[in-house]
């Protein structure tokens, strides 16, 4: 991580209010995906890191028994909640938790997050990725900022001096070494993608990138 936590949930904190009208077309796209892999049951509880304003988490909400939203940043959150109660949604609950002590240790079945791993090291999303799998999730969908080839430092997502995003090659072995198989890859643009790892017997990952630019 290369900045504090602190320092990160005080930037987000700052912008929380027009967070939601700053967003990009990978991002919508991306968080489309994690929405449509995601799919709960009726029964499911969704745990949702990073969850900010709430854009997966309430997305969810309606098919979930329960989506449990956890961040760094208060004023993130604090727009999340006033959205769910905008929308009459009750069965969400947001509270301070990060990635790799999300505070929450009842039963989850499915993990999703959304543009915001990418603000740790590699060697903290290993961290963070073995201790999602000892939560023991039916599946973890993960949409960010990861490199599909070379990072290249025109593109926009490139910002070394604040984020560290990882290679898929890097977020695809830390999710096997946590008795991850990877199912999906999709890949939204050079520098976004979505990974979709379930538990259960090692399978092989099936590459439904499709180029999301074109
Ligand atoms: C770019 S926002 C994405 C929010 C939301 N998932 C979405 O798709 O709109 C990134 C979020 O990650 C949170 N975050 C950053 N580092 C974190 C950490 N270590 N643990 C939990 N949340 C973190 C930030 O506070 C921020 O709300």
């Amino acid at each position: 991580m290369k900045k504090s936590l602190e320092d990160h949930a005080a930037r987000f904190d700052e912008i929380a209010s027009e967070y939601d009208e700053s967003s990009s077309d990978e991002y919508r796209a991306c968080a489309n995906l994690v929405i449509e892999h995601a799919a709960p049951n009726p029964d499911d509880v969704v745990l949702d890191l990073g969850t900010g304003t709430g854009a997966i988490a309430l997305a969810l909400a309606p098919d979930a028994e329960r989506v449990v939203g956890r961040d760094i940043s208060e004023g993130m959150m604090e727009e999340a909640q006033r959205k769910a109660d905008a929308e009459g949604l009750e069965n969400l609950e947001f509270g301070y938790g990060t990635f790799r002590d999300p505070s929450y240790d009842g039963d989850v079945d499915v993990v999703t997050s959304n543009f915001a791993m990418h603000h740790l090291s590699d060697a903290e999303k290993r961290e963070a990725i073995a201790v999602i799998a000892d939560l023991e999730p039916r599946a973890f969908v993960l949409g960010d900022v990861m490199f599909f080839g070379e990072p290249d430092p025109e593109e926009p997502f490139y910002s070394p001096e604040v984020d560290d995003p990882a290679t898929v090659g890097v977020l695809a072995d830390a999710f096997t070494d946590a008795g991850f198989s990877l199912t999906a890859v999709e890949r939204v643009h050079d520098q976004v993608g979505v990974l979709v790892a379930e538990r259960g017997p090692a399978g092989s990952a099936s590459l439904t990138a499709a180029d999301r630019d074109e």
